[in-house]
């Protein structure tokens, strides 16, 4: 999302400074220090997060210090300087019981690390003024490392795709969230607000829509054959995903007062971004 954000940045020339992991690590205090008070920034938004699922299970301290005590710390700091601060949690704070898209309201119920941590910093974040809180899920776009992000290739290379089938849930294309991010801002939005593409999909669904799109794009794709594999929601470790965690997108489609793209139009747009990128 950092990357699409800084090309989203540079597309409408604002005036903004963009840090990688290797320029700045949030876990330092001095570095996030640093940063404030050199460039006195009007907003923050931090990107930086660590999502690998297992990663935030096996190392349940790595994901602690990342994703909830920097944010914090870094959210604070902002706050005492007058600085908004725009912070991304995920549809994992929830448990999946419910069977409509879930809203900003609903309470969380997190089965794993990395659910438990984003769904930590929503309460402690939520109704601070100067937050804002995306509740993003299932990112994907150019560069991405995702299983969405990989699809497309992987459809070019083998010639049957396996995926987990039977957990419904919301999905977000990079570029739809990082203009969105900005517009969100742009329109002094706070609280928590989910930010995903309009529609439920899962896996598989997204899988068969992929490939028929790609078919007739003309990329030829090799995969004749979506296999799916039953869900189980488990992993190596004892955290569990959600096995519906669909977002009600109406409160960013009031804020931005216009529907936000389908994951179908954005998968489409995610394939052209592919096609002109040459891959
Ligand atoms: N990806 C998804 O499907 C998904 C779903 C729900 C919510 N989200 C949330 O959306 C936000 C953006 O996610 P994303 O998809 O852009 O994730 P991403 O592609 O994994 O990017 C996260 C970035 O954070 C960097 N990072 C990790 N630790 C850091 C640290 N201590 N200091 C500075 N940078 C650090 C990583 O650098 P390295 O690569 O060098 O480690 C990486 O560049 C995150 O808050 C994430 O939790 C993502």
């Amino acid at each position: 999302m950092g990357r699409h954000l800084g090309g989203e940045i540079h597309r409408r020339n604002l005036n903004a400074a963009l840090r990688r992991h290797s320029e700045l690590d949030i876990t330092c205090r001095e570095s996030r220090l640093r940063i404030l008070d050199t460039l006195a920034p009007d907003a923050v938004i931090n990107a930086a997060a660590l999502c690998n699922f297992s990663a935030c299970e096996e190392h349940p301290e790595d994901s602690l210090r990342v994703n909830l005590d920097a944010a914090l710390s870094w959210a604070e700091e902002c706050f005492r300087r007058s600085i908004r601060f725009v912070q991304f949690t995920s549809d994992y704070i929830y448990d999946g019981t419910k069977h409509a898209p879930y809203l900003e309201e609903d309470p969380p119920a997190p089965l794993c690390v990395y659910g438990r941590h984003k769904a930590e910093i929503e309460k402690c974040l939520g109704s601070e003024p100067l937050a804002l809180i995306l509740r993003v899920a299932w990112i994907f776009g150019l560069g991405g490392r995702t299983f969405m992000s990989l699809m497309p290739g992987q459809m070019m290379t083998g010639e049957v795709l396996r995926v987990a089938a039977g957990k419904k849930g919301s999905c977000l294309h990079a570029s739809t969230g990082a203009s969105a991010t900005l517009d969100l801002l742009d329109a002094g939005a706070s609280g928590i607000v989910n930010l995903v593409q309009r529609g439920e999909t899962s896996w598989e669904e997204f899988a068969i829509q992929c490939l028929l799109q790609m078919q007739s794009m003309g990329f030829a794709p090799r995969c004749t054959r979506i296999e799916p594999v039953p869900f189980s929601g488990m992993t190596e470790g004892s955290g569990q995903r959600p096995a519906y965690s669909v977002l009600d997108v109406g409160r960013a489609e009031a804020l931005l007062r216009h529907p936000l793209p389908t994951w179908q139009e954005a998968l489409s747009a995610y394939l052209g971004e592919l096609r002109r990128a040459g891959s």
